[in-house]
């Protein structure tokens, strides 16, 4: 992986002015003696990681993978990004087509992460005509989405194959000793898997979190995790000069002290949308907080160069983009000479489509640096779980260093308690009772 800084309008020596702020935070981080030190257990993991967990890991996953043709993913936020990341950028972007033809890999279905109910009535639905696996995750074992999937899909389960049926098919990741879930997986009879203490959800992709339903979809785990294990010895160096990782960090503060307060995370392959899923979910529930923090949004190329473009080149300049570029540019589907040549394209015959996605990446960044959007780019070599393992480690890292660079604790979230505490009251949660009076007369103008 390789961070190229020529675009962002950067200059070495303002770097170098960080090196100091720079070695502070990542000895804050290495040595957890920084803000929300209880929350750093995943920065030495892929080190420290306990292959005996990888076996039972594995050896749940070949269990399920001969059950089911599809494994229903329950969780929200760090408890189901992680996966869909990995697994969406690996997976063969036509195969709920090709499933029809062979059934080598499980498919993934995510239930839990939001509360809409015709999603969740078709999911149902969809589930009767396949077999059928279940990994219900959550650390605290009592959010509300995926605790309302749970109990739909527990019963779907138990009506379907009997209690006993359900047992074998159902896989709880969640906290060692306490929450709902934790006492619910218990009673029942569940496999587990824990989520350790000091692992918070956006940071848990590397755990059990995400390597067990990874493991189930076919992803190599294990590369995965010698990716950020690559990456974790990498970026130990203190040199901020050949550090990437903190480079990455020194230079999204630098921009954001310039008014850049908006970060676009750019892709040119509709198969990483959810990886900037979840860097937007780590950089905005790490940074956002006590009125700081850079807002993380992200665009999809060069499909959205047609609708976010015109905003991205001439619009208020509060903007940078980051690049994902996977650099890999072996393309064997070449555009064809036409004879009569009538959409004038024949001067691109014998070109591969990852040339020309190439070209409009080089053609996007001058553009966009010359309208005064600064561009940082994140050189990917190949689009592999190695390589996703280094730059899931790379983002999770520098977010830690960012955070710390910014002033604020980067492992807790207290903003999103305030909806919750709102929704309980309002659906005459025990306890909440006044709280509810007040909302209901502040809903009077809805
Ligand atoms: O990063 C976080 O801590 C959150 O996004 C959580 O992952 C999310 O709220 C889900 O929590 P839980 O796993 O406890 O159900």
């Amino acid at each position: 992986l390789k961070l190229n800084l020529n675009y962002s309008g950067i200059q070495e020596s303002q770097l170098d002015n960080m090196k100091e702020m720079v070695r502070a935070a990542q000895q804050m981080l290495e040595s957890g003696t920084g803000a929300g030190n209880d929350f750093i257990g995943w920065v030495h993991l892929p080190d420290q990681f306990d292959m005996a967990l990888m076996d039972r890991i594995e050896a749940c996953a070949s269990r399920l993978r001969e059950k089911c043709d599809v494994l229903v993913v329950v969780g929200i936020g760090g408890s189901y990004l992680g996966t869909r990341a990995v697994s969406e950028a690996l997976r063969d972007p036509m195969e709920h087509i090709r499933r029809f033809c062979s059934r080598e890999n499980p498919v993934i279905l995510y239930a839990g992460h939001h509360l809409e109910e015709r999603y969740m009535e078709n999911l149902l639905g969809a589930l009767d005509d396949l077999e059928v696996c279940v990994n219900v995750i959550s650390k605290s074992g009592t959010t509300t989405e995926p605790a309302i999937a749970f109990r739909m899909l527990k019963s779907y389960m138990e009506n379907r194959y009997g209690a006993e049926g359900a047992k074998e098919r159902i896989v709880a990741t969640t906290d060692k000793a306490r929450g709902a879930l934790r006492t619910l997986a218990d009673e029942q009879g569940y496999e587990t898997f824990v989520i350790e203490d000091d692992i918070g959800g956006r940071y848990s992709v590397l755990t059990p979190v995400g390597l067990l339903p990874l493991a189930i979809s076919g992803v190599d785990v294990r590369a995965l995790l010698e990716g950020a294990k690559a990456a974790y010895m990498e970026y130990l160096n203190p040199e901020l000069s050949d550090n990437q990782c903190f480079r990455y960090a020194a230079a999204r503060t630098i921009l954001q002290d310039q008014g850049k307060v908006v970060e676009i995370l750019a892709n040119y392959d509709p198969s990483l949308q959810y990886i900037s899923e979840w860097w937007k979910q780590l950089y905005g529930e790490s940074e956002g907080k006590d009125g700081r923090g850079i807002f993380p949004a992200s665009v999809q190329f060069s499909t959205d160069l047609h609708s976010m473009g015109q905003y991205i080149q001439d619009g208020r300049r509060m903007i940078f983009e980051t690049v994902l570029l996977v650099t890999d540019l072996e393309g064997s589907l070449k555009v064809t000479e036409d004879q009569q040549d009538l959409d004038g394209l024949n001067f691109l015959a014998g070109k591969s489509l990852r040339e020309i996605n190439f070209k409009a990446f080089e053609g996007t960044l001058l553009a966009h640096v010359a309208g005064g959007t600064p561009n940082l780019v994140i050189e990917l070599e190949k689009l592999d779980a190695y390589h996703l393992g280094q730059l899931l480690y790379f983002f999770e890292k520098a977010c830690g260093i960012s955070g710390y660079l910014l002033g604020v604790n980067p492992f807790d979230q207290p903003g999103v308690e305030a909806y919750k505490k709102n929704m309980f009251a309002l659906l005459g949660k025990p306890g909440y009772e006044a709280h509810r009076q007040t909302l209901e007369a502040a809903l009077k103008r809805l």
